[in-house]
């Protein structure tokens, strides 16, 4: 994987509800299991060109803003990074929950969450408001 002269070596890769680490890393995640959740960064490689501004999921209903102002896999580096709850550990398979990365996505690393991550009070704009009372209407489907 190499962007602008960067060169990322995937550890593992997403299968399933699991993270399959590189047999070379495995002992790397001893005591892991200790953390009810991880901080999981990985590489969108499926996403397509970022466009500049987007509606956010594309609807239209929503305004129209800056890629960076979104969680779309569509941007120059496509690094996705999920908050996810760690069901357990099978050697070097990390059983995970809540990962909304595809089949096969290479995984770049895998932190412990900590408070250190948990922000209190936080401002959204209202169109994440409105796109999460959207995203809850089970007689809708949306792509990414
Ligand atoms: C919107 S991105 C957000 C990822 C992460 N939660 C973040 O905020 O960085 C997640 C979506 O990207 C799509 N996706 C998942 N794996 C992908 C991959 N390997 N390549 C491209 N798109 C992917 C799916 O539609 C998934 O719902």
């Amino acid at each position: 994987m190499r962007r602008q002269g960067l060169v990322l070596h995937p550890i593992g890769r997403v299968c399933g509800n699991a993270i399959q680490i590189h047999k070379r890393w495995a002992k790397g995640l001893a005591g892991i299991e200790g953390f009810s959740h991880v901080i999981v960064f990985f590489w969108l490689h499926k996403a397509g060109k970022p466009r500049m501004r987007i509606h956010p999921r594309g609807l239209k209903e929503l305004p129209r803003i800056g890629f960076l102002a979104t969680r779309t896999p569509h941007r120059p580096n496509p690094v996705g990074m999920t908050v996810v709850k760690l069901r357990g550990r099978r050697g070097a398979r990390l059983l995970v929950e809540g990962l909304d990365a595809w089949d096969g996505t290479p995984v770049l690393d895998v932190k412990p969450y900590t408070k250190k991550e948990s922000v209190k009070k936080f401002k959204i704009p209202a169109w994440v408001r409105r796109l999460d009372s959207l995203e809850s209407d089970p007689l809708r489907r949306y792509g990414s």
